[in-house]
């Protein structure tokens, strides 16, 4: 049987998707030109439609701009050169707002009235999936009553735990990263994501908000000379991927 897909004849926007998947590359050296606050505004706006689990959004956006701030920026960033650009965006992944956003998904909700099945759910599963307890007591309990019900019938197995929460919610805003990345590029402007930085610097220079996880910061600009360092390298597709 054959494993790949016969290759048809794409649409426009597929197309167009795939170019811009292409054109995106990590990049390493901007120029000073400033991102317009436009199309700032624009590109959170399609991050923030990226998918998250139960439509928590475990998520914030902390956008630098400030000239003294950027500057404070950089050693907190190793000193990469990636760090030099004129707009950085730091992204943060919350892992203990899962109660407020429950509550502001129905106070949010887009219908005159909310749903019985969304109400139940935002009041009593989603707080029972992810409601650990102080210092995780609950989770405890709950991985031993889910492994016992798993004997039985599939379950959902986590997160059971305050470190499977973290998970939880880094999983979900690197989703929101890779849509700023490329909305960001759809609008011509570059981007490289950074993890090469100092975590308790960086709330030194930011008021980082309690708890929160700083998933990458995203430099944004224009590209500068010689912006892309090394030719892309991405390994064999089969060596990935498994067809059943
Ligand atoms: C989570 C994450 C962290 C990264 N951290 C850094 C970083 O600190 N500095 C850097 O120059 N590039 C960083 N990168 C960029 C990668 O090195 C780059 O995406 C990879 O080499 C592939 O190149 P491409 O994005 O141009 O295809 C990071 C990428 C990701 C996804």
């Amino acid at each position: 049987m054959s494993t790949t897909a016969p290759r048809t004849e794409f649409s426009a926007s597929a197309k167009v998707f795939r170019s811009l998947v292409e054109s995106r590359r990590a990049v390493r050296r901007f120029t000073a030109e400033a991102v317009p606050k436009a199309v700032i505004q624009e590109c959170l706006e399609l991050a923030m439609l990226a998918p998250s689990s139960c439509n928590l959004q475990p998520w914030s956006f902390h956008v630098v701009r400030n000239p003294d701030l950027l500057q404070q920026l950089q050693p907190v960033c190793l000193g990469q050169s990636a760090a030099k650009a004129p707009l950085i965006i730091a992204v943060f992944a919350h892992s203990n707002t899962w109660e407020q956003a429950c509550a502001d998904v129905l106070r949010l909700w887009p219908e005159p009235a909310v749903p019985k099945a969304i109400e139940h759910f935002y009041k009593n599963s989603a707080p029972f999936q992810y409601n650990q307890g102080w210092l995780g007591w609950r989770g405890l309990l709950k991985r031993q009553m889910v492994r016992l019900m798993g004997f039985r019938r599939p379950v959902m197995r986590t997160p059971n735990s305050l470190e499977q929460m973290r998970l939880w919610a880094v999983k979900s805003t690197a989703l929101a990263a890779q849509n700023l990345m490329l909305a960001f590029q759809s609008h011509g402007y570059s981007t490289c994501p950074m993890e090469g930085f100092d975590e308790k610097r960086l709330k030194q220079v930011l008021p980082v908000p309690k708890g929160a996880i700083p998933v990458m910061l995203l430099a944004v600009g224009m590209p500068g000379e010689r912006a892309v360092y090394n030719p892309r390298l991405r390994f064999p597709l089969n060596q990935r991927v498994a067809w059943h």
